[in-house]
């Protein structure tokens, strides 16, 4: 088997305003938002860990700081809770191992490809991972981890997806499958953002997960606008289609749309009912509402 260079390196996109939450996002960043008592962008954190990533890279903007902040050791917490004898462990994977975690900003609202464009200097020549935190994915290994084990096998370009229901596919990007190579794999033969649905190439759709090679970053550097006028990430990775290996691996687990607010409750009540300290409760609380 060749040895492709392994993933180290991950961008997590969190400059976006967060509209869809408002007054919720006026003064808390989205990604801050919990689920159940974990907020969204530790999750992602956690799933990337998970696979192996060592270098977290936030694309981040004006009032996003508390992200960085949620990573950092909060001494004045974390001394009151030592001398009351608190159990701290919960704290753990917020503390960020020193120099693990870089920002860039990105100081305009052009899209996702130029986002990612703005990590291009952290990235340099590596293969790097993307995680798109408003999709939270939720399996046993975490969707980053059976990416990285597919990308072991098949080097080049992976994205997740996962099929929808035909008319939804215009809210997402959309593929083009090709050969099928396993049961969870398939080749790429296209890519398009935002199809209207009639002229959609299939229900799969791209879930927020990503594997790239870093010549991404030279292909966005000539990205003009897409789709809603934005410069696209799917855009830049369907010019890479021909000249690099670009697969689609099927993630096995449950996946939850953090942008939505349905998705956000969905997420909320899934997760709690899984829980062991909660989810009896919960269940219970849930047939009592649902029954009046
Ligand atoms: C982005 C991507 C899209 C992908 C989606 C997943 O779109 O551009 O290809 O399917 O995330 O959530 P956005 O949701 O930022 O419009």
């Amino acid at each position: 088997m060749t040895q492709h260079k392994p993933i180290k390196k991950a961008v997590f996109p969190v400059a976006g305003l967060g509209t869809r939450f408002l007054p919720a996002t006026k003064a808390i960043p989205k990604e801050l938002l919990p689920i159940v008592d974990r907020p969204l962008i530790q999750y992602a954190v956690d799933e990337a860990r998970e696979a192996g990533i060592e270098q977290i890279i936030f694309v981040t903007g004006r009032g996003k700081t508390a992200i960085v902040e949620h990573f950092d050791i909060a001494y004045e917490l974390e001394s009151t809770m030592e001398e009351r004898g608190k159990d701290m462990s919960v704290l753990d994977p917020t503390r960020a191992t020193p120099g693990d975690i870089i920002t860039v900003r990105q100081q305009v609202p052009l899209g996702l490809g130029h986002a990612i464009w703005c990590a291009r200097a952290i990235v340099g020549d590596d293969p790097f991972a993307i995680l798109l935190p408003d999709e939270l994915m939720v399996g046993e290994p975490g969707c980053m981890k059976q990416m990285v084990e597919a990308y072991n096998e098949v080097g080049g370009n992976l994205i997740s997806v996962l099929e929808v229901p035909q008319d939804e596919v215009s809210s997402y990007g959309v593929i083009a499958p090709g050969a099928e190579i396993s049961d969870t794999l398939t080749e790429v033969t296209g890519l398009v953002e935002k199809p209207p649905v009639a002229e959609a190439p299939s229900n799969k759709i791209i879930s927020g997960r990503y594997i790239l090679q870093p010549e991404v970053m030279r292909t966005l550097e000539t990205q003009g606008k897409g789709a809603g006028g934005e410069i696209q990430l799917t855009d830049a990775m369907a010019r890479m289609i021909g000249n690099q290996p670009f697969h689609a691996v099927t993630f096995a687990g449950n996946r939850y749309d953090c942008g939505s607010k349905t998705g956000f409750v969905e997420a909320t009540l899934a997760l709690a009912l899984e829980r062991e300290d909660m989810g009896s409760e919960v269940r219970a609380i849930a047939e009592r509402l649902l029954a009046k």
